[in-house]
């Protein structure tokens, strides 16, 4: 019970309860590459800092990066990249799972 309260004391985002951060973390490693440890983003490698944004609005984000929808332009190499990122989320669930971790980090 006292974990349950300081969780959501500190980090009101993880009331999203649909994925695991524990999980995510793993995931997480490969996308800290560009996006940063704390995923605050790297201007270098145009990697927007993730930590602000809204839970269903990263997972509308990746499934639009894994089925094309974004990231599909030639032209759009930044882009491209992340699409590749998202390729490797297997599925709807391993993308929550990396969200809610993401949510775990302050911004
Ligand atoms: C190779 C570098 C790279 C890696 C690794 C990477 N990303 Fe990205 N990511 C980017 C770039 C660059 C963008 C901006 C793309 C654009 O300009 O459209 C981006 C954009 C995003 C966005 C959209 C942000 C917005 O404001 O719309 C999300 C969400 C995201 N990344 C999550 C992830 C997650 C989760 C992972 C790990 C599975 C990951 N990224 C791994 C480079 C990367």
């Amino acid at each position: 019970m006292f974990f349950v309260t300081v969780t959501f004391g500190l980090y009101p985002g993880n009331a999203w309860a649909n994925g695991d951060p524990s999980k995510g973390r793993a995931s997480f490693a490969v996308c800290s590459t560009c996006h940063g440890r704390k995923a605050e983003g790297m201007e270098s490698l145009n990697a927007p800092n993730l930590t602000g944004l809204q839970d269903w609005y990263m997972l509308t984000q990746l499934k639009n990066f894994k089925n094309g929808i974004r990231g599909n332009d030639p032209k759009d190499i930044y882009g491209q990249q992340m699409r590749q990122m998202a390729m490797t989320l297997t599925d709807e669930q391993a993308m929550r799972d990396v969200i809610a971790y993401i949510k775990t980090l302050r911004p």
